[in-house]
């Protein structure tokens, strides 16, 4: 859409708002995006009104596909908070699926948040998705880092926010993360072979931010996990699922796996990269430390969801590879 239909779009919108005719209305950041694609198309399932604004620089092919699902995508200049708030007026909630380096988790995430103040949102979900990194320190994790820093802007604003929590995406277990060892059959593991480790889907974690998106009394956290397991569950559920025999590996403690990130991290620092294998490490590192755990799940708050298990990734991979 345009910059000249704008105006007429929203007024239209709050004029069928104020007359109670209208349904949810949401506005997503980063809907181009893997997490935030998944996330407009289960609004629309919904039955809400949904808003996209992307980047002149987007992918018109991604673009084009969300304004086919019936999107309203909006071109904007994503550092001009006046641009973002003429298309944030009348939203109901802004949720952020935005990803990348500090100039877009804090700097983009800060422009879209004042505009969301600007146009009278109500409420806001910073695009977080992740353990819980509440309870962790700086220099623990780059990228959970930056969205800890964010989080101390966001608690200032004027504004509702909810951070969706969700542990890692499930779909990680079959690809880049270093847990099943396929080829090999092993599990490799660094922390207690009885410590659970929280995993949701990305269809999953989007349904979940939806429902929250909708829900106008959410809190300030929200904790998910689609599965639960422990390096020793790990290993019986995949020995079943592939009935071939997987053990278990431990090659050192958590503290040989924080150094191996460090030694990682100068050997190949790979900084221009938002997933170097350090990274991956670090974020490892997280999901075996007890401050990770999570007490109380949030996964009844809306009982229309099915969960996926780790038993469900597995079957589905191993059938599509066979
Ligand atoms: N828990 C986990 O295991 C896990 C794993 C992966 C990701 N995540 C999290 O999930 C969230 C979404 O990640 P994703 O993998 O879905 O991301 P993605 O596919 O890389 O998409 C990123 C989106 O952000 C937009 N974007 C990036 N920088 C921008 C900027 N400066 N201004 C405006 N738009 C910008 C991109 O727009 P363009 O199309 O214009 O580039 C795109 O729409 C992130 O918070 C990420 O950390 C969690």
């Amino acid at each position: 859409m345009g910059t000249d239909g704008y105006s007429l779009y929203i007024d239209e919108i709050s004029r069928l708002r104020m007359t109670n005719k209208l349904k949810n209305t949401i506005l997503v950041a980063g809907a181009t995006g893997d997490l935030g694609g998944r996330i407009a198309k289960a609004l629309l399932g919904k039955d809400a009104d949904v808003r996209a604004v992307v980047r002149a620089s987007s992918d018109p092919t991604k673009v084009k596909a969300l304004e086919t699902l019936g999107v309203a995508v909006f071109t904007v200049n994503m550092d001009n908070v006046d641009a973002l708030a003429a298309v944030c007026k009348g939203a109901d909630c802004v949720v952020s699926a935005l990803s990348g380096f500090r100039n877009t988790v804090i700097d983009t995430q800060r422009v879209l948040l004042d505009a969301a103040v600007a146009a009278g949102v109500p409420r806001f979900i910073p695009s977080d998705y992740s353990l819980d990194f509440t309870r962790f320190s700086d220099g623990e994790n780059r990228n959970l880092d930056l969205r800890r820093e964010f989080h101390t802007y966001l608690d200032k604003a004027p504004i509702a926010a909810t951070s969706i929590f969700n542990g890692a995406f499930a779909e990680l277990i079959t690809g880049d993360m270093p847990l099943i060892l396929f080829k090999q059959n092993l599990i490799l593991y660094w922390g207690d072979t009885d410590h659970r480790m929280s995993f949701t889907t990305m269809d999953d974690t989007a349904e979940f931010t939806v429902n929250a998106a909708l829900d106008p009394a959410t809190p300030r956290y929200l904790r998910i996990a689609g599965d639960q397991l422990s390096p020793r569950e790990i290993q019986a559920v995949v020995s079943g699922v592939y009935r071939e025999k997987f053990r278990l590996f431990r090659p050192g403690s958590p503290g040989l796996l924080s150094f191996l990130t460090k030694v990682a991290r100068t050997v190949a620092p790979g900084e221009g990269e938002l997933y170097p294998a350090w990274q991956g490490m670090q974020y490892m590192r997280n999901m075996i430390d007890d401050r990770s755990n999570i007490e109380r799940l949030d996964n009844q708050r809306y009982p229309s969801m099915h969960w996926t298990t780790i038993k469900n990734v597995l079957t589905a991979h191993q059938a599509a590879n066979n």
